[in-house]
């Protein structure tokens, strides 16, 4: 039986169970569906293949790549973040085409951004269509749980109608195709990437708080990695087989992830209602016209300044007797792209 029958297999069993199990029954061994990208000797891959740990040491940050590209899919990893001091070092889990185009690649990341001992991790999450660098797309969130502590599910779903960003069961951020955004919207193959690297000059406080090699290597760990989607030829960069590429589709479908229910839609803005500190969609001092596909919420949008920063953070204040016996400031004021 070849892989993509068990696969499926265990798709349609884990149907019968639970849509939400679904994610978890089609993880893959590294070598099924990835390469190291650089760094080689800082990726480390388990004697079985499901486990890769990213370092960043003095000598290199690391890194992987999927071995294939895919119109459309869902990228999804089990990820740990490196612990104890990690201002400056970046995780990104992400999809690209920036290798193959250059001036029209596009791009759907998870950041997650070290800091200073103490403070907490923060995640990012960005889209880019068509090289519209100049048009940042970010968010930024607290996490509800300590990222450094145990794996967590990190996945991004990208279909021909919305994005979405999941942190485990919850989704965090939807952006749905809208006309207006044209080619803001990444429609070109995409190849999923994990990274680890020096981002000293921005990372943290906008590159106040370097990465500290005293307290290397980092490493960030990644299982239980899962990958669906309509794999396209590496040249032609079109389907290599509508056949196959209908089936990708249906097993996105399966995933019960393409479709937001009531349910998931109310826990997705307690999330960030919670937890998000920053919104370009919000930050009309960058875009005095709002980006298109944003649909500003009332209450969400009283409680944050024109530069899209959290005007005032009940979790910050709980913890203000810790920032203040630390030189910390906060990062969050910092906006650093
Ligand atoms: C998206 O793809 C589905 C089938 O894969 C198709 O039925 C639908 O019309 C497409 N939507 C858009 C906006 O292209
Ligand atoms: C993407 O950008 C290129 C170059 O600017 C342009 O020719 C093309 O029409 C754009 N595609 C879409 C879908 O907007
Ligand atoms: C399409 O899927 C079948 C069954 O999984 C596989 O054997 C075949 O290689 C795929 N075709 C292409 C062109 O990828």
């Amino acid at each position: 039986m070849d892989c993509k029958m068990k696969i499926l297999i265990s798709i349609m069993l884990s149907g019968l169970v639970s849509s939400a199990m679904a994610i978890n029954t089609r993880t893959l061994a590294f070598n099924e569906a990835y390469l190291p990208l650089f760094g080689h000797h800082n990726v480390h891959r388990s004697d079985d293949d499901r486990h890769v740990r990213l370092l960043l040491d003095r000598s290199s940050g690391s890194g992987f790549i999927s071995s294939d590209m895919y119109q459309h899919g869902l990228f999804s990893a089990l990820i740990k973040l490196p612990s104890d001091y990690t201002a400056g070092v970046v995780v990104a889990f992400y999809t690209s085409n920036g290798d193959k185009f250059e001036k029209t690649h596009d791009e759907l990341d998870f950041e997650f951004l070290g800091n200073i001992k103490g403070k907490e991790w923060r995640v990012q999450t960005n889209i880019y269509g068509n090289g519209s660098t100049s048009r940042g797309r970010e968010e930024r969130y607290l996490m509800p749980f300590n990222p450094t502590k145990e794996f967590h599910r990190y996945s991004i779903l990208w279909t021909n109608e919305t994005i979405i960003f999941y942190i485990d069961e919850t989704p965090i951020r939807e952006v749905r195709r809208t006309e207006a955004m044209g080619g803001d919207y990444p429609s070109k193959p995409m190849s999923l990437y994990a990274t680890i690297w020096d981002a000293s000059n921005w990372a943290t406080s906008g590159g106040k708080y370097k990465v500290n090699y005293k307290y290397s290597p980092f490493t960030s760990e990644f299982h239980d990695l899962s990958l669906v989607g309509c794999r396209v030829d590496p040249i032609q960069m079109v389907p290599t087989s509508t056949e196959n590429c209908t089936a990708a589709n249906s097993d996105l479908m399966t995933t019960g992830l393409t479709v937001i229910t009531p349910d998931k839609r109310k826990a997705m803005r307690a999330f960030r209602e919670k937890f998000m500190t920053y919104s370009a969609c919000y930050d009309t001092l960058r875009y005095p016209e709002k980006l298109p596909e944003c649909e500003i919420v009332e209450a969400e949008k009283r409680r944050f300044k024109d530069s899209g920063h959290l005007k005032f953070s009940h979790h910050r204040r709980h913890r203000s007797s810790r920032a203040r016996s630390s030189t910390a400031t906060d990062p969050s004021k910092h906006s650093s792209m």
